[in-house]
């Protein structure tokens, strides 16, 4: 059988059903209790990017609108698009105003995705709106951060929040597409070849996925590069991190640089996230300092998340190691 390369994977392993959802907590068990009694509140669905919350909405609304009606109850927009923020809220008003037959109550959805960089004056129109609509208009708000949503929408939906997905379960959907696409991968490689996904995706099913048809399209799964693989995604190879935990081990700091500087596709996130779990590995820090550290790490990537210049900041980061570690 030839690879099918063309649709992204994680499209062609979109959910359609209940069934296909990872599931991640009760709280998205209960959703479907919700969603079978036919008796549904407006809802958020907050949480990580790749955890399933355009797929659990999407699934929604094929449960409950008539399926010759889909595209004409379904609204779908991205709110990211702040720009034309006009044309969001002029869409959705005809869309909840469009008129009903008499005496019909169709249910109709809103999904309404990033609803999180919706202006706070333009959440208050937001909120008139949903305050206003008949109550056989459902709205399901999208977003990473609910804290960017302003409290009186928030105390009109259920909020429902996913969550990062365990290695299991990022596994088990792996393990299931990899079945699926008759790929051959070695029984004695598989273990560390899907660690590795899950280690990249940091939970994130989306990424895992892509990560994993990525691997395939390069020909790396076959022989299963796990170097090549953690290269590209952005990561230090292996062997490669061995040798910053020697320099580290050492207290070279010169010589740590040196590594990082080599290393061209390195994503400074990701490379705060490897350094924190491999921080234990270095010998001769004490448990006191990597407790230091470790709460260190955590301000330079909120500083990295907020534009500062991440090679200064993964500078200072590695001398900050350096400077915690005890000659031998
Ligand atoms: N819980 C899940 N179960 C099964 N597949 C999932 C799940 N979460 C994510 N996926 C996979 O990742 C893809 C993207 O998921 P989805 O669009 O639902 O994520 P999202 O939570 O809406 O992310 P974002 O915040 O980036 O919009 C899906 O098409 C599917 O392949
Ligand atoms: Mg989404």
């Amino acid at each position: 059988m030839t690879l099918d390369l063309d649709i992204p994977w994680t499209e062609k392993y979109r959910p359609v059903s209940w069934n296909d959802i990872v599931s991640q907590n009760i709280a998205i068990n209960n959703l479907k209790d919700f969603v079978k009694s036919g008796n549904m509140p407006h809802m958020i669905f907050t949480g990580p990017a790749g955890t399933g919350k355009t797929s659990t909405a999407l699934i929604i609304a094929k449960k409950l609108l008539k399926k010759e009606n889909y595209y004409r109850d379904l609204l779908e927009l991205n709110a990211s698009d702040t720009v034309r923020m006009s044309y969001v809220r002029r869409v959705l008003k005809a869309f909840v105003n469009q008129n009903m037959n008499p005496g019909e109550k169709n249910l109709k959805i809103v999904i309404l995705d990033e609803a999180d960089n919706i202006p706070n004056t333009v959440q208050q129109a937001l909120r008139r709106i949903i305050e206003k609509t008949s109550s056989s208009v459902k709205f399901i708000l999208m977003c990473n951060y609910i804290n960017r949503i302003i409290d009186p929408i928030i105390s009109r939906c259920a909020v429902f929040r996913f969550v990062n997905l365990s290695k299991e379960k990022i596994k088990e959907r792996l393990i299931y597409v990899a079945q699926r696409e008759k790929l051959h991968i070695p029984e004695d490689k598989a273990e560390k070849f899907f660690n590795t996904l899950f280690f990249i995706s940091g939970g994130d099913l989306r990424k895992a996925i892509n990560t994993l048809q990525m691997s395939v399209a390069l020909e790396l799964s076959g022989n299963i590069e796990i170097n090549e693989i953690l290269k590209i995604s952005g990561f230090l190879d292996e062997p490669t991190l061995e040798n910053l935990i020697d320099a580290f081990q050492a207290k070279d700091f010169k010589r740590a640089r040196n590594i990082v500087n080599s290393f061209k596709s390195i994503d400074s996130r990701n490379f705060i996230r490897q350094i924190l779990g491999v921080l234990p590995r270095i010998k001769s820090i004490k448990s006191k300092n990597l407790t230091i550290l470790r709460a260190y790490m955590g301000d330079i990537d909120f500083r990295i998340s907020q534009g500062a210049d991440e090679q200064i900041q993964i500078l200072s980061l590695i001398a900050e190691i350096v400077d915690n570690v005890n000659k031998l």
